[in-house]
């Protein structure tokens, strides 16, 4: 398709930007503020959905980038995490290579975070209590699909599901499905944290928060303040 064949829509990004001033002590009360103010801001105008919703790029063990979206589901000093199957592609390529980068986008907002650094495996206790706590079919799921591997039809998928569901019957209960071993999450301890906040005529803010010291993302003594060009 040629340029000619789409017309190129330009928008121009009218973003509050983000300054030095304004930056809050600690990355985690930086992003913390981002991810509240896009919950709130769906909340109230319904242009953000999935506001914790985290891209996460890996490497294969041939060296080539691997993508995919999860949802961030802890956010605490010790880095941004998400919780999958652990016999996942994700989970076989952090097997290989720890390193990783995640992002955070909220177009309607002129707002992203970029993480980079690398996948820890979330404790069993902490999974264990995450995973007592998602509703019965998802746990049901986590059972049932052997997430990244083939799998014949949709209808195989589903037996599985009616399989496990007919085993472990929905009481209420939140032991009534057990943790699956294979059912895990990783937490990613950050070595880069990028704000970036769109703005007028693309001389947009990029704020670098680069890991100087030993502390979590509630340390300010363990980050250094840049900023890059857009
Ligand atoms: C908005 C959104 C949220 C998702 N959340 C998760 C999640 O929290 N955990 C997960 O394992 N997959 C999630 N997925 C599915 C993943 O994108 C992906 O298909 C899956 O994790 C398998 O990836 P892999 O084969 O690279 O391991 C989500 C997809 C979307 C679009």
């Amino acid at each position: 398709m040629s340029p000619a064949d789409s017309p190129i829509l330009r928008t121009d990004y009218t973003g509050d930007g983000l300054d030095e001033a304004d930056l809050l002590p600690t990355p985690l009360a930086q992003v913390r503020a981002w991810v509240a103010a896009a919950q709130a801001r769906q909340a109230a105008q319904g242009d953000v959905p999935e506001p914790t919703a985290l891209s996460v790029a890996t490497v294969d063990a041939a060296g080539a980038p691997d993508v995919r979206t999860v949802l961030m589901r802890f956010l605490d000093a010790r880095g941004p995490g998400f919780v999958t199957d652990l016999r996942s592609a994700k989970g076989r390529e952090i097997g290989g290579n720890a390193a990783v980068a995640a992002s955070l986008t909220w177009p309607s907002m002129f707002r992203a975070v970029r993480f980079r650094g690398s996948a820890v495996e979330i404790g069993r206790g902490e999974v264990a209590e995450y995973f007592a706590g998602r509703p019965w079919g998802s746990r049901i799921s986590a059972w049932a699909s052997h997430q990244s591997a083939p799998t014949a039809s949709r209808a195989e998928l589903e037996a599985a599901y009616a399989a496990v569901a007919a085993r472990h019957p929905d009481t209420g209960s939140p032991d009534d499905v057990p943790l699956p071993d294979h059912w895990g999450g990783w937490r990613i301890t950050c070595t880069e944290v990028e704000l970036w906040a769109g703005r007028r005529n693309r001389l947009h803010d990029r704020i670098v928060l680069t890991r100087v010291g030993e502390g979590g993302l509630d340390d300010a003594d363990a980050w250094s303040v840049g900023r890059r060009q857009p």
